[in-house]
């Protein structure tokens, strides 16, 4: 079965949390699109020598979490020749048999407009800074830091030419801001079942 879920949306909004949950539950395999750019950005040389030259081993680097890693990936993601070299990668685990979920920022408008579901995460600045920081606390950076470092980071993604952050036109906004985890993954089953039942 070729089934694409496409989960876009600003930093911390719970896209990677409702992926995995959603990739588990229909059996889908997951792309967290992020770590490429992170691979990238934390690469060093020629980010677009890096892109084109991506391993698995880049991938499964350990430092790759990090706020650094996270404001490098955005930097070069701004770059339209690195998004060019990453495209095929992504379109390929897209529609490869199976069924899969990809999250990132332009997983719906760019990489799978064809995709059979896709959802638009967001949260408030203030929430999606708290969860991020629970996630970072142990580094000794401050709530306030990554709060700062989430707005910068959003509005850089929002504003680049190439493949900016935006909601694809029929993607289905999911607000996580007064959500519980399992409360926003269940709104996320139902949508692609709903899909899935269209057949
Ligand atoms: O999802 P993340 O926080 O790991 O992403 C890190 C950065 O990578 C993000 O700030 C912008 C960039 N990115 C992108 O431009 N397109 C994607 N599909 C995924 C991430």
């Amino acid at each position: 079965m070729i089934f694409t879920v496409a989960i876009d949306g600003p930093a911390a909004a719970g896209k990677g949390t409702i992926s995995r949950a959603v990739a588990a539950h229909f059996g889908f395999a997951h792309l967290d699109t992020g770590l490429l750019y992170r691979a990238v950005g934390t690469k060093g040389g020629d980010p677009v020598a890096a892109a084109l030259g991506l391993t698995p081993d880049d991938l499964a680097r350990p430092d790759l979490r990090t706020a650094e890693a996270g404001q490098a990936a955005s930097r070069v993601a701004a770059i339209p020749e690195v998004r060019a070299a990453l495209v095929a990668f992504q379109r390929r685990f897209a529609r490869a048999d199976g069924g899969a979920v990809l999250d990132g920022r332009d997983i719906g408008t760019v990489i799978c407009p064809e995709a059979e579901v896709k959802l638009y995460v967001t949260a408030s600045d203030a929430v999606r800074a708290h969860r991020r920081w629970l996630e970072l606390r142990g580094s000794g950076i401050s709530e306030a830091e990554v709060l700062a470092q989430l707005v910068e980071r959003d509005r850089r993604d929002t504003a680049r030419e190439a493949a900016p952050l935006k909601p694809a036109a029929d993607a289905l906004l999911l607000d996580t801001t007064e959500l519980t985890i399992d409360a926003a993954v269940n709104k996320a089953i139902a949508a692609i079942n709903e899909r899935i039942g269209q057949g």
